[in-house]
């Protein structure tokens, strides 16, 4: 009986060691503490042993079971102790704070955009795009500037290898939006009134006011009897929407060689009003625009007759509205990525 003791010593102690959680714990103490266990019913029968056999195995048999009680105190610490730990780490501090999240938001070119086409679209003109890498003949050429034009000089160009096996055909980065006229003009017949938004390149070493590339709206309606006068009561209601209803507009002669004649559009200057600012470089004024009628050959180039049909075009850039809206002072900051700048549109 002495050696039953001693097994049921040591296999309490090597099981002990397999114990990782409390549910285990309880089956170990069931098992070698609990009523129906070994060591308990050898000590319940001690009754019946003889006197020195009772003396012996019953001090061995109460000295494992305070062994084992004192073993199953101990592991329950440990692990009620490693419970709260990972309760602990693991708990969510549901009064703390929340986390901030931040919502995505359109880039200030893009909302411009918008908000130039919506402008346009409510006057019922379309959408129309075209490619930002483009041929020579519709950046150039069609558009009435073939080559050696000095006009070109004025679109600091970035070309492209572009060979074919019938030839190398010269290819570029659209230097404005532009081309789009021609390529819906030989697509579709008038009328047309279409709006071109999208990205144009320059070959510019860049500074607070260049960027290598920046964005355009482009606009062309062509109909029977456009005249000048729809060109100015379309671009000035325009720039009311855009700038406030009391600008006036001051339209002056320019020169682009795809459109006769060509002008450029001014508004008055929304922050003096008109009486000069470091904004409008004291002149009052601030040019918005450029803008003409369809020059005949471009017309001709496209199969339109410009003895039936006549139109007018205009081209604006993008960034520099919110520049002068919000007194940006470098158009580098807009693709440049930094949140800073971004997160304020
Ligand atoms: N494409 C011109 C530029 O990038 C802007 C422009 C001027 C467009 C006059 C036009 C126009 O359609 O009529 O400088």
């Amino acid at each position: 009986m002495l050696s039953q003791v001693d097994e049921v010593a040591s296999s309490a102690h090597a099981d002990l060691q397999k114990v990782t959680g409390l549910d285990e714990l309880e089956a170990w103490r069931v098992r070698y503490l609990g009523r129906k266990s070994k060591l308990i019913s050898i000590l319940r029968s001690l009754a019946a042993l003889p006197v020195d056999e009772r003396r012996d195995i019953g001090a061995r048999a109460n000295q494992v079971k305070n062994q084992l009680e004192a073993s199953l105190a101990q592991k329950k610490e440990e692990l009620d102790s490693s419970v709260n730990l990972s309760l602990t780490r693991e708990s969510i501090d549901i009064s703390l704070p929340g986390q901030p999240y931040h919502l995505g938001r359109l880039h200030p070119t893009t909302k411009t955009t918008r908000e130039i086409c919506d402008i346009f679209i409510s006057m019922g003109f379309q959408i129309a795009e075209g490619p930002e890498v483009e041929w020579e003949y519709y950046n150039f050429e069609a558009l009435n500037m073939p080559a050696e034009h000095p006009a070109r000089d004025g679109f600091a160009t970035l070309w492209v290898d572009y060979k074919t096996e019938t030839g190398a055909r010269p290819m570029l980065m659209r230097t404005h939006t532009s081309p789009v006229q021609i390529r819906t003009m030989e697509q579709v017949k008038p009328p047309i009134r279409v709006i071109a938004p999208g990205r144009v390149y320059r070959y510019e070493a860049t500074d607070a006011t260049h960027e290598w590339m920046f964005s355009q709206v482009e606009g062309l309606a062509v109909d029977k009897n456009i005249t000048m006068a729809d060109l100015k009561g379309t671009l000035f209601e325009f720039a009311r929407r855009l700038f406030g209803t009391d600008r006036k507009c001051r339209f002056r002669c320019d020169y682009f060689p795809f459109v006769e004649p060509g002008v450029e559009i001014a508004i008055d200057c929304f922050m003096c009003g008109g009486k000069g600012c470091r904004l409008c470089g004291n002149s009052g004024w601030i040019e918005i625009l450029g803008a003409g009628m369809v020059h005949p050959e471009v017309l001709r180039g496209c199969g339109i007759d410009p003895e039936v049909y006549s139109g007018f075009a205009f081209g604006m850039g993008v960034e520099r509205i919110p520049i002068l809206r919000f007194g940006i002072d470098d158009i580098r900051h807009f693709y440049s990525n930094d949140l800073r700048f971004l997160r304020q549109f």
